[in-house]
């Protein structure tokens, strides 16, 4: 269901809604701006903080039920210690749009002290993101039983006019993560390369974009026999998806987005245990962080040339799979022996990251869901982040934690390229049993144009989850789309 957001001012106790979301930090006064609102509650909002029932810590919520005029309900949520609004309203936000969404109101407000600039575009990214949800295949209850969805959310802000621009913002990168979430969300029989292809083309419809997408026979013509090797064994037709946005100068070199476009890992011949298999349909998130990414972007105009490639198929066992033991070139001319068909992901974007030196870019980030290592590593709480520039590198996780989506760095050394030295060719797709994901990005790095600094994001632990991370329910997260839009936005003019 999609959500329809607006910024307004006003006295928070005088707003006609089913529901207001009122975040609060812990300690401090109460707030004078809630002087109405508690009244017409008969001061039971600025009891339950003098109480403790309500202490403003993060993450902790209370629902009171009103009479009378202004909000029927009142949903007080922490900030936490509030030291980073920007943070803090997030993710206060998204608990508001999540709980909002589960009351079965069709409206509701959001208030914080003071909600101003950059907070407001934390608060209207935050309700997008709370109410996203995904019922395509529910079959609908009769309409008297059917809960209403949440569709309208109202930012109350403390300056309208000089929050416009981050408001706009906050919407943009909503939409983005949602579109990204969906596909994400997609099963795998309907997400499929062809599919992905034709979201890439609306997004260029819909934003005069460039977009190009190459097939099988493309991708023969300009010999890559590396991501064929995985599209081998598929009926389905591979794409190669090339996505251009350019708001920058004439001329200016691009930022180029990489994402694995898995729509399906069964591991081919190499095949994956039955036990949770039905996980990858996820295997295609770091393409659809970039296609969430370049939709945010371009809904915001930034001043910036982007370039979005995506290599996309599905990795099957078949009579025309790819076997262990096989060697192909790849593009770069680079020939790699394939020892386990189920390490399909940095196949597929060698040829990516080797096309992508056309564009002559000032800088790549690639992002996968490409090891299992690194759920190992770092679980659901951190990206797994690796580079070939330092200086990239930092800048990115600064982009990472700003957007909420965290990273955490893993060493490049020389010891760990040993592990992936070819038999019989140059490189093979597989390290021994530790490192898996530092023997991942290595090999990936053997096909970055030389010279282009260069960042790797594993998502495979942050791009879904299994569990409820609280203020995300179980399932896609939408990983990286607010990492890539925070570097793309400090990269414009
Ligand atoms: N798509 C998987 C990685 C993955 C695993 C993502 C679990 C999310 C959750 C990738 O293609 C893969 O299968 N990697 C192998 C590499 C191995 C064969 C070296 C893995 O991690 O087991
Ligand atoms: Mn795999
Ligand atoms: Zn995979």
């Amino acid at each position: 269901m999609s959500i329809a957001l607006s910024v307004r001012g006003g006295d928070p106790g005088r707003i006609a809604t089913p529901l207001i979301a009122v975040a609060l930090p812990t300690g401090g006064a109460f707030p004078r701006a809630l002087t109405a609102l508690d009244a017409a509650y008969g001061g039971v909002i600025s009891k339950a903080v003098k109480n403790g029932d309500f202490k403003g810590a993060k993450d902790e919520s209370l629902l009171l039920v009103g009479h009378g005029r202004g909000p029927a309900r009142v949903l007080l949520l922490g900030l936490g210690d509030g030291s980073d609004a920007y943070a803090s309203v997030m993710r206060a936000a998204t608990l508001a749009g999540r709980k909002g969404n589960a009351l079965g109101v069709r409206r509701m407000a959001f208030w914080a002290e003071r909600l101003a600039g950059d907070a407001v575009e934390a608060a209207a990214f935050g309700l997008s993101r709370g109410s996203w949800d995904f019922t395509d295949y529910k079959t609908q209850p009769a309409a008297k039983d059917r809960p209403k969805p949440l569709t309208e959310a109202v930012v109350i802000s403390s300056d309208v006019r000089g929050s416009r621009g981050a408001f706009v913002a906050g919407v943009a990168i909503g939409e983005g993560q949602r579109l990204t979430r969906r596909l994400q969300q997609l099963p795998g029989n309907v997400c499929t390369p062809e599919y992905l292809a034709r979201t890439a083309r609306d997004i260029a419809k819909r934003h005069r974009l460039r977009a190009q997408v190459f097939g099988r026979r493309d991708l023969k013509r300009m010999k890559m026999e590396s991501f064929l090797a995985v599209a081998a064994g598929t009926p389905q037709d591979p794409k190669l998806i090339v996505l251009e946005y350019r708001g920058g100068r004439r001329g200016d070199a691009p930022v180029a987005l990489v994402g694995k476009g898995l729509c399906f890992d069964s591991g081919g011949i190499s095949i994956k245990p039955a036990q949770g298999m039905e996980m990858m349909k996820y295997d295609m998130s770091g393409a659809a962080g970039v296609l969430g990414a370049i939709e945010a972007i371009a809904r915001m105009k930034l001043r910036v040339n982007v370039v979005g490639l995506i290599g996309s198929t599905t990795n099957m066992p078949s009579g025309t799979s790819m076997n262990p033991g096989d060697v192909v070139t790849a593009s770069n001319g680079k020939t790699i022996e394939i020892l386990n068909t189920d390490a399909e992901g940095r196949l597929v974007l060698a040829d990516v990251l080797a096309y992508s030196a056309r564009f002559k870019p000032a800088a790549i980030i690639d992002a996968a869901t490409l090891t299992g290592a690194c759920v190992i590593a770092l679980g659901n709480s951190a990206t797994g982040v690796m580079t070939n520039d330092e200086r990239l590198q930092d800048e990115v996780l600064a982009a990472a934690r700003r957007g909420g989506e965290p990273g955490w760095p893993l060493p490049m050394w020389d010891d760990y390229r040993e592990m992936i030295k070819g038999d019989i060719a140059d490189i093979k797709n597989i390290g021994g049993r530790g490192a898996g994901t530092i023997t991942a990005a290595l090999f990936l790095r053997e096909f970055v144009p030389t010279g282009t600094p260069w960042v790797h994001l594993d998502i495979a632990g942050t791009a879904y989850s299994e569990s409820d991370l609280t203020v995300i329910p179980k399932g896609p997260t939408g990983v990286p789309v607010r990492t890539f839009v925070e570097f793309v936005r400090g990269r414009a003019r």
